[in-house]
């Protein structure tokens, strides 16, 4: 039987969302000849019932195919709204576009959302996990989080030589929310002597005292910190001087602040915080082959009837998980005994404690 699926992408955007759609819809196409309909800004777009064909032919005019590199996502997406006040008119916009199945690509409170909603309409859901967070439970990769580990590399490279240069510390301030993947991978990889993540609260004093180390000891008159945006400090710190403890100041400058107080001044500090630069440009190969093959596996567990999973890598492969464990477990934090905290540890770097 010719089967309707539905696609959409929802919560923040990241490289490798178009590969997932190319392989969804090349695979759908080429082996089973279904129809695939894109849905636009997500539940947004089924709320309104849009769609967009996609089919195989969305080639430039030299026959390039663009969705293999293009950054973002063609269909559009959010990451706010209540959804679930318009529950009623979204399970009845699934009946309406007559879908035999749903593709949604999305991070952990997404695929929460969207969950719920396929349990209400009894949907046949299959979910591939993106976010450049990677908190997603049950999944060792996520798209568009290897793409945004090597933009925060790039951008430690290029900062380590102007530091150098100044003898200044550079602060590079991250994404991540709650979790601390995306700070402690780019970290160790970019050569980072302070690392600072949520799952590991710090102390100034733990961390001007790594700071004049670096100075005194191994005569390192710059330094490079990592922080992620949702990194916390200890208590002890609550009663310091800086005066940047609004929500609207960044991690970055309040650090910034704190190790001018703690080294009255003598430390010269600049701080960068990179934004959703890392949630833009081209996906890196690894996000391309990991979109890839979550795409083609969902139009396989759809050709199955195999549905309420999320696909997963594990071990090399993507796997289906349900995704009732998955939205249970996430977001899923760095282990802060587990093996990257410790190479930070052998490395001397500062990761909190
Ligand atoms: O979840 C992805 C993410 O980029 C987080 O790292 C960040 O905190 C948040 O989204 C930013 O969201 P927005 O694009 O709404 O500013």
């Amino acid at each position: 039987m010719k089967k309707r699926i539905g696609i959409l992408t929802s919560g923040g955007d990241c490289p490798g969302l178009n590969c997932v759609i190319r392989a969804v819809v090349s695979h759908a196409t080429l082996t089973f000849n279904w129809e695939i309909l894109g849905i636009p800004y997500a539940t947004q777009g089924l709320l309104e019932r849009q769609t967009m064909p996609l089919n195989m032919h969305g080639w430039d005019l030299r026959g390039i195919d663009p969705l293999v590199n293009m950054g973002g996502t063609i269909l559009g997406t959010i990451n706010k709204g209540d959804t679930l006040a318009h529950a009623d008119e979204i399970l009845a916009s699934y009946e309406a576009l007559a879908l035999d199945a749903l593709i949604a690509i999305g991070g952990d409170g997404s695929l929460n959302i969207i969950h719920q909603l396929a349990n209400l309409g009894n949907w046949n859901l299959v979910a591939i996990p993106k976010t450049i967070d990677n908190d997603v439970a049950l999944t060792e990769r996520a798209i568009g989080f290897d793409t945004a580990v090597n933009t925060i590399v790039d951008a430690l490279n290029r900062l380590t030589f102007t530091a150098a240069s100044h003898d200044r510390v550079m602060i590079v301030e991250v994404m991540g929310r709650t979790a601390g993947h995306l700070a402690l991978q780019s970290g160790i990889a970019g050569g980072a002597d302070v690392i600072l993540i949520p799952e590991l609260p710090y102390t100034i004093r733990g961390l001007c005292e790594h700071l004049a180390q670096l100075r005194n000891r191994w005569q390192r008159k710059f330094a490079i910190i990592v922080v992620a945006e949702g990194a916390s400090h200890c208590s002890e710190d609550l009663d310091n001087t800086a005066s940047c403890t609004s929500p609207k100041c960044g991690r970055g400058q309040y650090i910034a602040e704190q190790i001018a107080s703690c080294s009255n001044n003598q430390i010269d500090t600049r701080v960068s915080v990179l934004g959703h630069i890392q949630r833009g440009g081209i996906p890196s190969a690894l996000d391309r082959l990991t979109a890839t093959v979550f795409g083609k596996t969902a139009i396989d567990l759809i050709a199955q009837e195999k549905y309420g999973q999320m696909l997963a890598w594990q071990n090399g492969k993507a796997v289906p998980v349900p995704i009732s464990e998955v939205v249970t477990h996430s977001p899923a934090l760095v282990d802060s005994h587990g093996d990257l905290v410790q190479v930070a540890h052998s490395l001397g770097i500062y990761v909190g404690g």
